[in-house]
């Protein structure tokens, strides 16, 4: 959460950061601010205010933000209302700090180094300021590390001294901050979005390393002081597929690339027709050995989780538990060695994801992380990693991130099943044969998006939206159900069709949508008896259904939308996409603000 920018070189440093903190908006977007070293009159320029970035840009019209060094921030608030003066960054003394994350023990802090009445903010980031400025005299490594010491949280700092020019200072504990040189000088940010329009060369800050930024290039210390080595990356992100294409939000973008993305994820993984993870140093062993698995994941990462299991049930036969990552550590969790933990995250860097795999891996748990984003600190956090090839996921609502995090498992679950020796060569490859139709069945789907537009439009006015279905059909609906009332605001509930009647059924009327899916055939007949309950009740019922069989029952819909066949396993993908299209067209019409949805932030790094 917060987005975080700083630019040293030789070109205005003001440009660069507005247009990086519009790219780090998802991160945040209740307030943004920037600050500038001033070389000619010596102190430091600060701009913020409460809005979106676009405010900040116009405020910047009004100020004199000129310079060549500066640091940007875009704001999720967690202490202090949205205000301008809540807004980073926070100058105090000689120094001006933005930060990501949390400092727990900012009271104890303000007590002790006194500064009661001395805050202009209500920030626990102010206090960290007010704490550097105080052991600042001339030497910025020498403050950073006893500032470093006396803080209990999480952080990532940008911070200016304001008697050194064209130099940013950085520091982090378990909050992200990645670093590259440009041609002119160097960079800094939360993301590496921010960094693909300058260079593919970056590194990532390590925890507890004081990094200092110049138009010299960039050094790194270790908190005793002893210069650090920096270890390159390389981003493969294509700076074109950060843009919006021509689409009016990101999250159509997202659902539109998906057939390109899932290609992008699965092929180079296919050798021989068989799912092959050797690049990723992944042996059979570690699929053979697991007596169990546990997914840790948050939100839509963790519905993805849900159809994981399904599948490995169901075709390994070994149980595995999905947990919320930010419920993992609170309910006695059992892992141990014979315990497969499988962490998954688009960013790579939820903070409750990634406490809970360091508490697995303590307990002695082989891990595997599925993450989208290069060298995230869930990806390096464990000991193997999977990447999703979806590319930048720019809107806050997941869509690409999520599709390919199925494909991850539905590759995960088939070499499982060949190293167990649980399949042979036809199943092999009827399975293979299908996941690798995915994209061609995706695109059916989103030719007929206009289609699915109509069907939006009978949601436009609801309070209430129910989404029943069973098993796989279930684990998408809690996925699709997230999706509209994170995008549309509208109250969205999800629930096991055979659970309605224990309850819920008594909140059915005539003014309920109900979308039903119906996908798998086990599970048919039950579905379409509790589709018959909820339109005995008056609710109209909006059927998914997979293929174009002639239903025995009279009309049970209101609308109805035809699936593409797959095999029953593989009926998530083209459902997903239109329970996206739905949340995303109900939420163009009542004409909000599709990606950047109230109260969110993209990157979610506080506990
Ligand atoms: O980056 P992660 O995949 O770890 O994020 C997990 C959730 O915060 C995320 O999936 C969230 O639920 C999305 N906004 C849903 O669209």
């Amino acid at each position: 959460m917060c987005g975080i920018i700083g630019y040293t070189g030789k070109k205005q440093a003001s440009e660069i950061m507005l247009d990086a903190l519009e790219l780090l908006e998802y991160r945040g977007y209740d307030s943004a601010g920037i600050a500038l070293l001033d070389e000619k009159e010596g102190g430091t320029k600060v701009a913020k205010c409460a809005g979106r970035v676009k405010d900040l840009r116009s405020l910047c019209t009004q100020k004199d933000v000129s310079g060549t060094c500066g640091i940007g921030h875009t704001r999720w608030a967690t202490h202090g209302g949205v205000c301008d003066s809540n807004a980073h960054p926070h100058r105090f003394g000689k120094v001006t700090v933005i930060h990501n994350g949390i400092i727990e023990n900012y009271r104890q802090l303000i007590e002790k180094y006194e500064l009661d009445g001395k805050l202009r903010s209500q920030t626990d980031s102010e206090v960290a300021a007010a704490v550097l400025s105080r052991f600042y005299q001339g030497d910025p490594y020498a403050a950073i590390r006893k500032t470093v010491l006396k803080l209990k949280g999480t952080f990532a700092f940008a911070v200016l001294f304001e008697d050194i020019p064209g130099k940013i200072f950085a520091v982090r504990n378990v909050s992200p901050i990645v670093a590259a040189s440009t041609e002119d000088g160097a960079i800094l940010s939360s993301d590496v979005a921010a960094i693909v329009p300058f260079t593919t060369q970056y590194f990532v800050v390590p925890e507890l390393h004081v990094v200092c930024l110049s138009r010299d290039g960039i050094e790194m210390y270790d908190l005793s002081g002893d210069r650090a080595g920096i270890e390159w990356m390389t981003v493969d992100w294509d700076i074109s597929r950060s843009d919006k294409g021509g689409y009016p939000f990101y999250m159509e973008k997202e659902i539109m690339e998906q057939p390109r993305v899932i290609e992008e994820t699965v092929l180079p993984r296919v050798k021989d027709g068989k799912p092959d993870f050797s690049a990723e140093g992944i042996g059979d062993d570690m699929l053979t050995q697991c007596r169990r698995i546990c997914v840790i994941a948050c939100g839509t990462a963790m519905h993805a989780g849900l159809v994981g299991k399904s599948l490995i049930q169901a075709m390994i036969g070994i149980h595995v538990d999905v947990v919320m990552a930010s419920e993992f550590m609170y309910n006695d969790p059992v892992v141990d060695g014979e315990t497969l933990v499988i962490a998954i995250s688009q960013s790579g860097e939820t903070i409750d994801t990634l406490e809970a795999l360091k508490f697995a891996r303590k307990c002695g748990s082989p891990s595997i992380s599925i993450v989208n984003v290069k060298g995230a600190s869930i990806a390096r956090a464990s000991e193997y990693v999977i990447y999703t090839h979806a590319g930048p996921e720019i809107a806050v609502a997941s869509t690409k991130a999520y599709t390919t995090q199925l494909a991850v498992l539905y590759l995960l679950t088939a070499r499982m099943a060949i190293a167990r020796g649980l399949w042979d060569e036809d199943k092999t490859k009827r399975y293979m044969a299908e996941l690798l139709r995915i994209p061609r069945v995706m695109e059916e789907v989103l030719a007929r998006k206009e289609e699915i537009h109509h069907i939006a439009d009978t949601m436009l006015n609801a309070r209430d939206v129910f989404m029943i279905g069973r098993g796989l059909d279930y684990s998408i609906l809690l996925e699709g159900s997230l999706k509209l009332k994170e995008v549309s605001y509208i109250h969205s509930e999800a629930y096991a069709s055979g659970e309605l009647k224990h309850g819920t059924i008594a909140l059915i009327t005539s003014e309920t949508p109900v979308i039903a899916v119906v996908t798998q055939e086990k599970l048919k007949s039950k579905e379409l008896s509790n589709i018959k309950e909820v339109q005995s009740r008056g609710a109209k019922v909006i059927l998914l259904i997979k293929g174009g069989e002639v239903l025995e029952q009279e009309k049970i819909w209101s609308r109805i939308f035809r699936l593409p066949v797959m095999e029953d396993e593989f009926m998530v993908m083209p459902a997903s996409i239109v329970l996206q299209l739905i949340a995303y067209f109900v939420s163009l019409d009542k004409g909000l603000d599709v990606d950047k949805p109230r109260n969110l932030a993209k990157v979610v790094t506080v506990e």
